[in-house]
This record gives C-alpha cells, structure tokens and sequence, in this order.
C-alpha cells in the first residue's frame, strides 16, 4: 500500500512538475519567480542576455535554492536559440520577462525599446508558436492604464500609456490578442505588475537597477546606506492627503507567487487570454513610505521637495479582486515587510563593498 501511494504522490508531482523557460530570468523579478517556481517543484530553464543584470544573480541563486538553476546566456530575439531552448528541455510554458523597462529611458530611445521588447516578444512567441509550445505567461505593466480616470484601477480602465515603454507593454498585449483569437490552442495570463519592491528574505537577491534609481524604494535605500546624500520628493502639491504621489507597492515575492498562480491557472481550463492586474490594493504616499522606511532601517532619510517630474500621476493603485477570483491569489505581505526586506537586501549589498 506505502509503495502504491509513493508512486501515486509522484505521478501527481510529475503531472503537475512543469518545464519552464524564464526569460530575462536573472532580472529583479525574474529571479524571485525562478525561486518560487524552483520551490514550487518546477524545473526552471533562464534565458538571459545579461545587458540589465549581472551573472552574479545566478551563484545567488544557486546559494538560495542549493543547486544551480539551467541557465543559457543568449537574446530572445535569436529565434532560432529559443527554439533549440524550448526542444532541448522540453519546456511546457513560458515565462517572459526579457525587455527594457526604463520610461525615462524609453522616451529618449524609442526605437531601443520597440526593438528590444516587442520584436523581442515576437521573436520568443514565432519560436514557441513552431514548437507547439503554446502556455505563455507575460510580465505586462500598470503603465498600460496611463493616467487614472477612476480608483482604484481594474483590468476594464481605459488604456492609454505614455512612454514608448508602456506603449510597448500594450502592442504585445494587443499581439496576444490576435495570437490566442487565431488558435484556440494558446493559454496566456498578462499580469500588469503595479510597483514591485523589496528583495527575498535572505537578502541574497533584491533590485540592483544601473546606476542612480529612477524609482523611489530603490533610491530610498541607498539614502539609508548613505550611498546618496538625500531624496528628492517630486512635488507635494498633489490632490493627496500629504500632497506626495500614492502608488500599489507590492512586495517582489508575492509578484512571484503571482507568477506561479498565473502558470496553475494556465493548467486549468481558463479563458485563452486573461489580462490580470498584480498589485496590493492599496495607495501609499512617497512620504509614508519614506517614515516606514526609517522605522526598518533606523536610519534618518534627509529629503528635499523639488518640482513634480514630468509626467508623474498624483495616485495610482489597483483593483486586484480578478486575481483572487480568478486564480485565487492575492498579496500577504505588508509595506513594513517591503521595508525591511529591501533594507536587508540594502546592506548586504553594502558588505560586498
Ligand atoms: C513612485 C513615486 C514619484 C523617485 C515606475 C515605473 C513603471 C512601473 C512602476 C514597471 C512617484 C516619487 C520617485 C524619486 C520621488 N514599473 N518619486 N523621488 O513612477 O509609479 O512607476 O514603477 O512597469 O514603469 O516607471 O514609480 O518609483 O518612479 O515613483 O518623489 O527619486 O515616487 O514622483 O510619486 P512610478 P517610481
């Protein structure tokens, strides 16, 4: 009988053991998820062409999950390598994450971005689309609502994004369209990710963007560390209780798990393409999280308020509620917990110095 439940408890862990490919899975998000998805059961192939991250997050890995993910340094837009990839390892689904997501950036090279992201997306589903591998999992972004013209934000928000970024998100968004409405045989979920922050709570990986931050935990930080003399606030003349912009702060790892959610449900019968939103539900201003910040550190942060950045919205939050309906998930952990995970992540960053 023992024998008998042992080979049972196994088929079920194989029928439900996927083989998945991460692109740009050595990237801030893409590496929490490989975690997850590692712990999870899953066998987890990375493509990644190292220009936004370092090889150093795949030891880290390694460190964390005890043994050292499959990993092939390449770009998405090879097509014929995405193909070898999704042959040789059998992949069952795919995760794409590989793409530039600077707006600033985005605005100053258009054509950068339309290369790199959609002839990217292109390029991995023509490769999937020849090895009938056909469950497709896609890192989308808020960014495709534009300006909120109601709160908090559900999937049915007009879209209008800004940046050549954000447009990007949506023209491979309005590509699935046409792909699963073409054959019924693709599954596809878009998770449109609000502000992912925080690091794994080992503090071995975290977001390590080039240079100085465009984005506020990540400069916060290093305002903690010392590493930046002081955060300038964009304006605190907004229509918000303290004046400072509000944002869906969502901690890395329940985006992760999100993913994971996302790739069970694709097993499920499901609509062929649902568009999710991935975020907490809730607004927090620049400077609360400024104060919870020096609650986790226990370090001052000295900060300025300069004029608002161009293109810069007073509130931005999500309707997360399609997400538990649909795939029974939605976000555990708490603005203090993002906190301390990305202080953690901050220092031992600073020890490697
Ligand atoms: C948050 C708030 C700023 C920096 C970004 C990406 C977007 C998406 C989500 C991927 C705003 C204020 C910021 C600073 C500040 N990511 N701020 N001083 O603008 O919501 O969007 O994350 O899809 O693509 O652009 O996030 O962290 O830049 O700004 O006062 O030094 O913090 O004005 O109110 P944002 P952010």
């Amino acid at each position: 009988m023992q024998s008998f439940l042992r080979w049972v408890g196994l088929v079920i862990l194989e029928t439900f053991r996927l083989n998945i490919l991460l692109t740009g899975g050595l990237g801030y998000v893409g590496s929490h998820v490989a975690v997850v998805l590692t712990e999870a059961g899953h066998q987890v192939t990375i493509l990644d062409n190292l220009s936004n991250c370092k090889h150093a997050v795949l030891d880290r890995l390694t460190k964390i999950l005890g043994k050292e993910p499959t990993f092939i340094k390449g770009d998405v837009r090879e097509t014929s390598l995405v193909e070898s990839i999704l042959k040789t390892h059998s992949i069952d689904s795919v995760v794409h994450f590989a793409g530039l997501k600077s707006v600033g950036e985005s605005v100053l090279d258009p054509m950068l971005y339309y290369n790199n992201n959609l002839i990217g997306a292109i390029s991995v589903l023509k490769a999937m689309q020849l090895c009938r591998v056909k469950k497709f999992v896609f890192s989308s972004s808020a960014t495709v609502y534009g300006s909120p013209q109601y709160l908090p934000i559900d999937e049915m928000h007009p879209l209008n994004p800004e940046s050549p970024y954000g447009k990007t998100k949506l023209q491979i968004e309005l590509i699935l369209r046409d792909l699963v409405a073409s054959d019924s045989g693709w599954k596809v979920v878009a998770l449109r990710y609000f502000n992912p922050v925080g690091a794994h709570d080992s503090g071995l990986i975290g977001e390590e963007p080039n240079g100085t931050p465009n984005n506020l935990m990540p400069y916060i930080s290093q305002v903690a560390i010392g590493a930046l003399k002081r955060l300038k606030i964009f304006g605190s003349d907004y229509e918000t209780l303290d004046g400072t912009g509000i944002r869906d702060y969502i901690h890395v790892m329940d985006l992760a798990e999100g993913h994971q959610a996302a790739l069970e449900y694709l097993s499920e019968p499901s609509e062929p393409l649902s568009i999710i939103n991935l975020g907490t539900g809730y607004g927090c201003s620049v400077l609360d999280l400024l104060k919870l910040y020096e609650i986790a550190s226990s370090r001052r942060i000295p900060f300025e308020v300069t004029e608002r950045r161009p293109g810069d919205i007073a509130s931005c939050y999500a309707n997360a509620d399609k997400a538990f309906k649909r795939m029974g998930w939605k976000s555990k952990r708490s603005l203090k917990n993002m906190c301390e995970d990305s202080w953690k992540w901050q220092m031992s960053q600073a020890l490697k110095k």
